[in-house]
């Protein structure tokens, strides 16, 4: 098994195909799975369980997930944002789900329709239900943070207000927390700031993070929470990415130039930049109308670059 000293997850799947209106056909949404998990991708949220109704793109939710748990190797999550959610996830079996409430008030009621304590109380019973299944078949249930580090119906979001949905998802429950900037708001210092109140709730809970670039703020951030002992991070392919309950959301960081970045830095991901450059070609012939973004991608590797494995092992 490949050592990792961070782990990354690709999250275009998820993020950036909810933005999308443009039905992205099942079998590329395989295709694009199966090529990143041949690049060394150790984690895939490869869709979201909210109602097809309010998110047509992820009509195929189901069928992603049985495609998706057939891939050696690869590590499976998907969004819910409600019990109903989880509960699709659990009949699949689907070993990680990503609870999302947003830390804004405003976000919440616009993105789930529930107040922030409703949305604890819906985790404390996915926590419940959770635990009434079977051993083996417990998926692992993520507390996730919207609007952390701001949010674009009310703008700065206190970090006192981050620290106490941390410390309730814990409490209730949560594996892991994921602090995410939905909106690109946060900044380096901010970031400092933030995870060092989140950790302080979380205890020994694992803490990731999940940035988007709105403002070209993301890489900075990562470099940011690195310092703060975060080994997470979720990303997108080529950026894709938005909430639809969001105005003004855009894409994640790039997964690409993200990976670049730990890589040169020495931080393994188990990542081949060359195969994940190449798994953009499945975007490109289904994204017509999406611009692909990133600097990796438009730059090239540099002049005789050696990844990070191999010069470890020099
Ligand atoms: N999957 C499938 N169907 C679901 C569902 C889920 N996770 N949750 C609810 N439903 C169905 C219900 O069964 C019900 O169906 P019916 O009308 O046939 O009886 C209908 O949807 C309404 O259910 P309700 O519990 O009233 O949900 P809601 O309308 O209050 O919506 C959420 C609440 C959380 C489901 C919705 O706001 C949501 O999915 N938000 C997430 C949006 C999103 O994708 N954001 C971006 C990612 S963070
Ligand atoms: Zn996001």
């Amino acid at each position: 098994m490949t050592l990792h000293d961070v782990t990354v997850c690709e999250v275009g799947l998820r993020d950036g195909l909810q933005l999308v209106p443009d039905f992205f056909p099942t079998a590329d949404k395989l295709a694009w799975i199966a090529a990143e998990a041949a690049a060394g991708m150790p984690e895939i949220e490869v869709t979201s369980f909210v109602p097809p109704k309010l998110v047509p793109q992820f009509v195929d939710a189901e069928e992603v997930v049985r495609g998706a748990l057939a891939v050696p190797g690869l590590a499976v999550s998907a969004l819910i944002p409600n019990l109903k959610g989880a509960e699709r996830g659990f009949a699949l079996g689907v070993p990680k789900l990503n609870f999302v409430m947003s830390v804004s008030r405003t976000h919440n009621l616009k993105n789930v329709r529930r107040e922030r304590e409703e949305s604890v109380a819906d985790f404390r019973r996915i926590v419940a239900a959770r635990d009434a299944l079977a051993p083996q078949r417990r998926p692992r249930l993520i507390g996730g943070l919207s609007t952390a580090l701001g949010c674009s119906y009310e703008g700065r979001v206190p970090v006192q207000d981050v620290r106490r949905y941390a410390a309730a998802l814990a409490e209730a429950g949560a594996d892991e927390l994921m602090v995410a900037d939905t909106v690109g708001y946060g900044d380096p210092a901010q970031v400092r700031a933030v995870f060092a109140a989140v950790r302080a709730e979380a205890g020994t809970l694992p803490v990731g993070a999940h940035f988007h670039d709105t403002r070209g703020t993301g890489l900075a951030n990562v470099a940011a929470a690195l310092e703060c002992g975060v080994r997470r991070f979720d990303a997108s392919l080529a950026g894709l990415g938005g909430c639809p309950f969001a105005p003004g959301a855009s894409g994640n960081i790039v997964m690409e130039d993200l990976v670049f970045m730990l890589d040169s830095m020495g931080l393994r991901t188990g990542v081949d930049l060359e195969k994940l450059l190449a798994v953009r070609a499945i975007l490109a012939r289904n994204l017509a109308g999406s611009e692909l973004h990133g600097a990796l991608a438009r730059a090239g590797l540099p002049t005789n670059y050696v990844p990070a494995p191999l010069r470890a092992a020099a």
